[in-house]
């Protein structure tokens, strides 16, 4: 029986060949055309003024705190529905990590749970656009600059999503993307921050490589900063997908419409858009219906071929965090027990998915 996979890459080696034999006859892998080149890309497609191409989304949230220069005695708001990475950056920085419950519909950080948050050492909020929905983002945005507190959003799921035409890219003070293989945009790791300020890009411009200034060809290193440069190879895989992101959404959302049809009548609670605008379905999330055990339905599946896992995680509830802080957000908690991600992608066989959970639901 043929297996039905999580997520299909939409990478193949074809679209990249001609551009790593550029790369590898010239001997150039780092800092040259095609980083520049991606980066430029990035900014035109979000259109933010400024983009730099990271390793990963987790050193791209990492750089914006020490941009902030956000530390010890500094508090930072995190939703509490995400991968570790989002607070473990916080944790890294010697700042305190400050969780806020997220909505069970849309599972973005709710507004009241941020403005109950803020505190005189509250020093900037990292909001989640969880499984690329970009749901509550206006509200926290205008929240964050009420009370002058910079927004980066974690936008390590989002590339693709737009809030009335608006990319994520250009709505927040920092944007922190993931080219990770389960993003719809994959250079195998690596990542990018944008922003249209430009007093951050020109410091981000410094602390991404090695703290560097260079003038008349001369270096002087003025911050203690670090490497967090993805290579030109990386770059080539970057600049191919993106020239397909968009069919890649509008795809993904068709195959999300066609599960909707077939899984809302059984009680499958779908993630909720509450905004105008594009929703690129990074996972494609199902809170399970009551009586019925996610963890099982996952085991079924997998028995019969087909690949799901769960949403993702309560970061307050994860050992490290409940050893060190005493709260746990109870719908963060409820939705990591509840929620499952199901294959999708261009051509998935939705129908036959479906019957199998109909027929775990019958059994
Ligand atoms: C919301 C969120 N933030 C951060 C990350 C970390 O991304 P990366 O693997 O590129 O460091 C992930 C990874 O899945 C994520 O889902």
């Amino acid at each position: 029986m043929n297996k039905i996979p999580l997520i299909k890459p939409y990478i193949d080696f074809k679209d990249v060949a001609t551009d790593f034999e550029t790369i590898f006859d010239s001997g150039w892998f780092t800092k040259g055309n095609f980083i520049a080149n991606f980066r430029e890309k990035i900014s035109e497609y979000t259109s933010a003024k400024y983009c730099f191409a990271t390793t990963s989304a987790t050193t791209a949230l990492y750089a914006c705190l020490k941009l902030l220069k956000i530390g010890v005695g500094d508090e930072v708001i995190v939703s509490d529905f995400s991968f570790p990475a989002t607070a473990n950056v916080v944790e890294e920085v010697g700042a305190t990590t400050i969780f806020a419950d997220v909505s069970l519909e849309t599972f973005n950080m709710l507004p009241s749970e941020l403005e109950n948050k803020i505190t005189s050492k509250t020093k900037a909020v990292i909001f989640v656009d969880a499984f690329g929905n970009l749901s509550g983002l206006d509200a926290i945005k205008k929240i964050c600059k009420k009370s002058n507190l910079p927004l980066i959003e974690d936008a390590a799921c989002a590339i693709g999503s737009s809030i009335n035409g608006v990319k994520s890219g250009n709505i927040s003070d920092l944007t922190c993307f993931s080219f990770h293989p389960r993003k719809l945009l994959t250079c195998g790791e690596g990542g990018a921050i944008t922003t249209n300020n430009p007093d951050y890009a020109e410091k981000l411009e410094i602390l991404l490589n090695h703290g560097a200034t260079v003038q008349d060809g001369k270096f002087d290193f003025v911050e203690a900063g670090y490497n967090f440069r993805m290579t030109e190879l990386q770059a080539a895989m970057g600049i191919s997908q993106l020239k397909k992101l968009d069919q890649i959404v509008e795809e993904r959302n068709e195959a999300k419409k066609e599960f909707d049809r077939q899984l809302l009548p059984l009680g499958f609670i779908p993630q909720e858009k509450t905004y105008t605008g594009i929703h690129n379905i990074q996972s494609l999330v199902y809170r399970v219906p009551e009586n019925y055990s996610r963890d099982e339905l996952i085991k079924f599946l997998r028995e019969k071929g087909v690949e799901s896992t769960i949403g993702t995680y309560c970061l307050s509830g994860l050992t490290y965090y409940s050893n060190k802080y005493d709260c746990i957000c109870p719908s963060a908690k409820l939705l990591q027990e509840e929620l499952i991600t199901l294959p999708c992608f261009d051509q998935v066989e939705s129908l036959k998915v479906c019957n199998l959970i109909r027929e775990f639901m019958e059994e």
